[in-house]
């Protein structure tokens, strides 16, 4: 009989349970981060809806040079990019998203299959399925992974001629010992036959810098303070973003931009695990964007165990693309 009770609260786990696992462990990394001395936040929880239409809006900024950069060098290098690379390569896009720079370098690179990944399939279902009417001979799949903590692969995946797509300079916001563990992880997934197809940001003045993550529209302010509607959703919060102010500066010694936000006045917010004061003018660290030289990157590269590397860059030499290959 007393089994019975227990029993009903197991058949009460709705099917998504691993969901609600998910979200407790968010809540719990979340929490923790903001009980630090120095508050802390992933960057991963920028991309609720609206914050991934603010990114997409930022990419269009005059001010953020790293998204028109980047096409700019995947457009003039197209041919000799493809030929680095060799046709009927997996194309596997990490964080895939509208698919939009994967289908500008379709025609070009002519991959055997696709593999769109991302965190949100929300968006990715419609966006594969529009890919897939452009480009019917290519074989597709999505795949919805957070691959922050380490990338694993279904053997649905091709073993062969895997080309990581991972543009953007979006490996930027991990620290260079985290970006050098992800480009191991890749060497090992790309066996004999693989590489990486890669954007990064290059280092540059801070008043170039500072700019493009403090935009005179206050999209990235708004992008920024938007974590806390997040944050409000996601764990029962009550921060008002009215209360802080979006801040961007160039760390020059650590070569990182960094996003924070900065209490107007005193606060007192209670999170599920307590209380967390913070005093004005004290910040939530929100996101590091590390910027490298391109040596340095190339070298990260090497360490990672790939051997051939060709790397594009602008006149200005502000974006580089890499391919790396073994
Ligand atoms: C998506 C991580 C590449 O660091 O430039 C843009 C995110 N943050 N503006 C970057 C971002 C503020 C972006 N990445």
């Amino acid at each position: 009989m007393s089994s019975i009770p227990l029993l009903c609260s197991i058949d009460a786990v709705p099917p998504s349970a691993d969901f609600g696992v998910a979200a407790a462990a968010a809540m719990a990394e979340i929490c923790a981060g903001l009980m630090q001395e120095r508050a802390e936040v992933s960057p991963k929880y920028f991309y609720d809806p609206l914050g991934s239409k603010l990114f997409e809006a930022i990419t269009h900024l005059p001010e953020y040079y790293p998204t028109r950069t980047e096409r700019g060098i995947f457009e003039r290098h197209a041919a000799e990019i493809a030929r680095s690379v060799g046709p009927g390569s997996t194309l596997i896009d990490l964080g895939a998203g509208n698919c939009e720079k994967a289908k500008r370098l379709f025609p070009a690179l002519r991959p055997e299959h696709y593999v769109a990944v991302d965190v949100s399939t929300e968006f990715l279902h419609d966006a594969l399925n529009r890919m897939r009417s452009l480009f019917p001979a290519i074989d597709m799949q999505a795949l919805g992974l957070d691959f922050s903590a380490g990338l694993t692969l279904p053997h649905s995946v091709s073993q062969e001629q895997r080309l990581f797509f991972y543009p953007g300079s979006s490996i930027g916001n991990f620290t260079p010992e985290a970006a050098l563990a992800m480009l191991c992880d890749l060497r090992r997934l790309c066996g004999d036959t693989g590489g990486v197809l890669i954007g990064v940001d290059l280092v540059k003045p801070a008043a170039i810098l500072e700019p493009a993550y403090d935009d005179s529209l206050g999209v990235t302010a708004a992008f920024n303070l938007n974590l806390l509607n997040h944050l409000n959703r996601l764990i029962k919060t009550q921060f008002n973003p009215g209360d802080w102010q979006h801040r961007a500066l160039f760390n020059a010694p650590q070569s990182r931009i960094e996003m924070h936000l900065e209490a107007r006045r005193d606060l007192c917010i209670t999170l599920p695990g307590g209380v967390r004061r913070f005093a004005r003018g004290e910040r939530i660290h929100t996101e590091s964007s590390y910027k490298y030289e391109l040596l340095q990157f190339r070298a990260l590269l090497v360490k990672a165990g790939f051997r051939k590397i060709n790397a594009w860059t602008d006149e200005r030499h502000w974006f580089a693309v890499c391919h790396a290959s073994i």
